[in-house]
């Protein structure tokens, strides 16, 4: 792959095309915390006056820190993974008490906070703090399995760490939120899971499966 071409390509398709979603009108990492942790398994429609509603509860981490988990819960009502709740609390207490209220900036010590992930981190240190880290959900794997061709199989740990291998050869240091956000945005909106609209997809020209006619194959789960 030309390296250049594909995130020249990729990023100007994004910053035409992005939805207007209200986490992406702030850099303040907890924020951007709380959304994604919402969006992990929660559709964006459903999520966005949750969010809205979540900010205004606890708009700064002192506030959740301090909130009975009850309230916080009230507040996932409708949600479902309730976990999800009680861990980003548990983790926003980690932050309040063991980092002085600010979310540190590294991998491993966002790592070590309740809940936090890979993604989560990678989202997180990429989106709020510009850091050229991974984050790799569901979308992004599809779209890059299409585009590489790379048929291992998708439900497998090592394989999230191979297209982590991918993300970390391919995202530009000048820009790693809107390189990380715009893989997001072309599996949502272009390269879906169905129906893939190849034909004005960004990323057509460096695409093997499409090359090959057989983005229907991909991403694959579990080999046979
Ligand atoms: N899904 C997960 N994270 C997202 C984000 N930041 N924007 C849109 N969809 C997402
Ligand atoms: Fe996905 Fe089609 Fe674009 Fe390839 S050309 S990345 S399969 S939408």
């Amino acid at each position: 792959v030309d390296v250049n071409q594909f995130n020249h390509d990729l990023l100007h398709w994004f910053y035409e095309n992005k939805r207007d979603l209200p986490w992406r009108k702030t850099q303040n990492p907890y924020y951007i915390w709380i959304s994604e942790i919402m969006l992990q398994q929660t559709q964006v429609d459903t999520v966005i006056p949750y969010y809205e509603r979540f900010i205004k509860t606890f708009p700064t981490m002192e506030d959740l820190a301090y909130a009975d988990e009850e309230t916080v819960l009230k507040n996932w009502e409708g949600l479902g993974y309730y976990s999800r709740a009680r861990n980003l609390q548990q983790g926003v207490r980690e932050v309040v008490e063991e980092y002085d209220a600010k979310i540190p900036e590294t991998r491993k010590e966002i790592l070590s906070l309740k809940g936090v992930g890979p993604y989560t981190s990678g989202a997180i240190l990429s989106i709020a703090y510009n850091v050229p880290e991974p984050a790799v959900d569901g979308n992004v794997m599809r779209v890059l399995s299409r585009v590489f061709m790379i048929d291992d199989d998708i439900t497998k740990v090592k394989t999230k760490k191979h297209f982590e291998d991918i993300v970390y050869r391919l995202i530009p240091h000048t820009d790693p939120s809107g390189f990380n956000q715009s893989l997001m945005e072309l599996g949502a909106l272009v390269c879906k899971p169905r129906q893939p609209e190849c034909l004005t997809c960004p990323l057509q020209k460096h695409c093997l499966a499409y090359d090959e006619g057989v983005q229907h194959e991909f991403p694959v789960k579990k080999k046979k």
